[in-house]
């Protein structure tokens, strides 16, 4: 293992020197609350330990370099203000490149351009979003550099255009506002219709949160995702014959299961049922952790992802592997997938002297059903994005 400094790095790769202080941004793990933020609903997000850095300094002549020692291989890649294109041959730089561009729309002074290195050790492609903790880095890096006067919501939901119109994923705002306004030992209970939101104490003394990364590669995740989206609206647009509703989390479920008739398709159906449902879950679940009853909060997290495989179908072999034996294991409050699903990441909250025995058991038997390793992580639940201005000193 090589202790890397990020400010070498920089001197080395720029030839110059960054300003003195940098950004981080967390990824993100979703306790409760799937597919529910399009949805005008409620989720429960927490920021993450694992996230991005970001440190820069700024330029004069337009010109924006951007590197990131996880994709070294892509080098130096290099854009100018006056032409914020998305380029696919960009890769992973269209999202600070998004964010340059949202900002400049929004009136927003960055006209010198930047040089700036990301780091990150968000495990990639997993579903713990990678991609927003990069937005988010980079605006709260730019924020510092330029002076910029910006609430966090406004990041927040520039980061979310980033995702929808420059990288053509219509996903909601759940990602970006938790990276942006996490919360250390709190998860976020967020209304995404109004974004109002509170912060619930993660109260589990005793327990720990693991992340289960199935290691399924997410194929066709935007494509499936989209498709889930359009379902939703028409399934809104079958019951909207009988009523005027923005989004379907306005429903009760009891008031779902009067009118679910005026849905046709049955598979639309099913889809409306799992985010009605599972809106509900959500704030069940903040009670329940808020009275202290961990048993039925668990409990709601399991039969979240049952809903996610049986109504919404976006689980499939591993993820259902995975958190169907992390539930025979001993010191398991519950367990579900995390994300879009479709591969990436699951969650598991674990009694502390289990956690040992729990991993070694979950990955023995993944391996034997599913042929691979899936990896596992504990986390800590920390702040959303934030500049420091001290050195990080990081493993690599
Ligand atoms: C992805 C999207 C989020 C949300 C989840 C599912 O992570 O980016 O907006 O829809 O899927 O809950």
């Amino acid at each position: 293992m090589m202790t890397e400094n990020l400010y070498e790095s920089y001197k080395l790769l720029f030839n110059k020197e960054a300003d003195p202080f940098y950004a981080f941004a967390p990824g993100r793990m979703n306790i409760i609350g799937e597919h529910t933020d399009y949805n005008g609903g409620n989720v429960l997000p927490a920021a993450i330990s694992f996230g991005t850095y970001a440190l820069g300094s700024k330029r004069e002549d337009g010109v924006i370099r951007v590197h990131s020692l996880n994709f070294p291989e892509d080098g130096v890649i290099t854009f100018h203000m006056d032409v914020l294109d998305y380029k696919q041959e960009d890769g992973w730089a269209n999202y600070p490149k998004g964010m340059f561009r949202y900002l400049h729309e929004a009136g927003h002074f960055l006209h010198g351009g930047a040089d700036i290195l990301f780091y990150g050790d968000i495990p990639n492609g997993a579903g713990l979003s990678s991609s927003a903790s990069i937005e988010l880095a980079t605006g709260v890096l730019l924020t510092s550099l330029f002076h910029l006067d910006l609430e966090r919501q406004d990041l927040v939901l520039i980061g979310q255009r980033v995702e929808n119109e420059f990288l053509g994923i219509s996903s909601g705002i759940m990602d970006q506002f938790a990276v942006g306004m996490g919360k250390a030992n709190h998860a976020i209970h967020l209304n995404c219709d109004s974004l109002e939101f509170e912060y619930a104490p993660l109260m589990l003394d005793g327990y720990s949160f693991i992340i289960m990364n199935t290691n399924k590669r997410r194929t066709l995740v935007s494509s499936s995702y989209n498709e889930r989206r359009q379902q939703c609206e028409a399934a809104l647009k079958q019951l909207n014959k009988e009523s005027n509703l923005s989004y379907l989390c306005e429903l009760t479920p009891g008031q779902f299961e009067k009118r679910k008739h005026l849905i046709v398709d049955p598979i639309l159906r099913k889809r409306a049922k799992h985010v009605i449902y599972e809106h509900g879950r959500t704030a069940e679940a903040v009670k329940k952790l808020a009275n202290g009853d961990l048993s039925g909060f668990g409990q709601l997290i399991n039969e979240s992802h049952e809903s996610l495989k049986y109504e919404y179908e976006v689980t499939g072999e591993e993820l259902d592997t995975i958190v169907h034996t992390a539930w025979k294991q001993e010191g398991v409050l519950g367990a579900r997938m995390t994300g879009a699903g479709f591969g990436g990441c699951a969650i598991a909250i674990v009694k502390n002297e289990h956690i040992f025995a729990f991993i070694e058991n979950t990955k023995k038997v993944y391996k034997e059903v599913i042929g691979y390793d899936a990896s596992f992580y504990q986390v800590t639940i920390g702040d959303g994005a934030y500049v420091c201005n001290k050195k990080p000193m990081i493993q690599k």
